[in-house]
């Protein structure tokens, strides 16, 4: 058997800091280790794996498709990227759609797409008000986009055109807005910042007020959409709807794919002025494809609804137990547990010893993203394994 962190280190940029866990397998909620060992995962591949792994509806519509048509230029139709388009469009509040390859990839065509409008129809404005605490992907722009010091310090100076400002503040938004301003780009729940969740009313207002300084909505629901916090997309929970929304992750249950939709009036690319080699190609569209019709089709957006409660009451629970947790928060199956102090990478240490996966997302706070069709019985066994190691650190 080859050691594989060995090599690794050899090959590959400092990039990621691995768990010590070589994974080579995966169906449904669990995957397996090159020893054989059996995970149960509720990282979901950074809140990728929404229909779990290996899912036959997904390996069929796959498997098929690179039987078919892998690539073909954009110069030309394609069935599977149009029939994608349609089942969005059909089943959200935006009428167009252009596909990329990942979230960071959509979040800049969203900002591209911005500017355009801001061009046209704003006397050239260009700058985008987004928050502190969020995070809208790792390129130049979007790390400028991304309001967190961390993200920003190692790559100074970022380009031109970004304000971040307080998240849950509608008035530190109208504060950093000037005629520049050509739209506001928020994530509707943050996943990275910390799963810090909206006022009820904040969504709501920032809309509103966008509309009366004429400018444009973002929503980033790269992490949110497609089920996983409990409606298709999260904007339906808080009665808005964005005039530009992006998506990734989830999309295709682990094959990449990155998507802008846009309201007509916000659709104002002209060709030429946007494009991509890969986006939309059949093999991945017909997996988001599959995907998203399965998770329409099957109420999975109910499920992660039902199952994010369910596994909410549980962890409530553990903090009736151990003093030592001071939240519970989320919202579907995105959800935080933070702690008194920074040991949350031992829990992650001690869950993945008893063959749990979960995410550490500060050094004080876990985060759960398991698939979306998970059960009752999956969410009992994650919570039975966590209790184990929370008491063993309760001592
Ligand atoms: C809200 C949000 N936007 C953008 C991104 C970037 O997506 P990607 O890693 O596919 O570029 C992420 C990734 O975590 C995200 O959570």
């Amino acid at each position: 058997m080859s050691n594989w962190p060995e090599l690794e280190q050899k090959y590959f940029m400092r990039t990621f800091e691995r768990l010590p866990v070589t994974l080579v397998r995966g169906q449904g909620a669990r995957v397996w280790d090159e020893d054989g060992r059996e995970y149960l995962d509720f990282v979901g591949g950074w809140a990728v794996t929404s229909l779990g792994h290996c899912h036959p509806a997904v390996v069929g519509a796959v498997s098929e498709q690179a039987g078919t048509l892998i690539q073909v230029s954009n110069q030309f139709y394609t069935v599977p990227q149009i029939r994608l388009a349609e089942l969005l469009v059909q089943n959200s509040c935006l009428d167009k759609v252009f596909f990329c390859n990942s979230g960071a990839e959509a979040n800049e065509g969203a900002v591209k797409l911005a500017r355009r409008y801001g061009k046209r129809y704003l006397n050239g404005a260009y700058e985008v008000i987004t928050a502190t605490d969020s995070f809208h992907g790792r390129t130049l722009a979007m790390v400028a986009a991304t309001g967190q010091s961390k993200h920003q310090k190692p790559y100074l100076p970022l380009p031109a055109g970004f304000v971040n400002v307080a998240y849950n503040s509608v008035d530190a938004i109208k504060a950093a807005a000037s005629d520049q301003t050509c739209a506001v780009m928020l994530e509707p729940v943050q996943g990275e910042g910390g799963v810090n969740l909206p006022d009820n009313d904040y969504l709501a207002a920032v809309r509103a007020w966008c509309d009366q300084a004429g400018i444009l909505l973002i929503l980033d629901e790269i992490q949110t959409g497609v089920g996983r916090t409990g409606t298709l997309f999260a904007y339906e929970h808080y009665g808005v709807e964005p005039d530009i929304m992006t998506l990734a992750k989830g999309l295709a249950s682990g094959i990449p794919i990155g998507a802008i939709l846009a309201k007509d009036r916000a659709s104002v690319f002209t060709p030429g002025e946007h494009g991509s080699t890969f986006g939309g190609n059949p093999l991945a569209c017909a997996a988001a494809y599959a995907t998203l019709k399965f998770i329409i089709d099957n109420d999975i957006s109910g499920n992660a609804n039902r199952m994010g409660q369910y596994l909410t009451a549980g962890l409530e629970r553990l903090k009736q137990k151990f003093q030592f947790i001071t939240d519970v928060r989320g919202r579907g199956l995105l959800v935080a547990l933070e702690l008194a102090g920074d040991i949350a990478q031992s829990v992650v240490m001690a869950c993945l010893e008893r063959g749990l996966l979960v995410n550490r997302l500060k050094p004080n706070a876990l985060r759960f993203m398991p698939p979306l069709i998970i059960g009752n019985d999956e969410v009992d066994e994650a919570l039975v394994i966590l209790d184990t190691v929370l008491s063993t650190i309760a001592g």
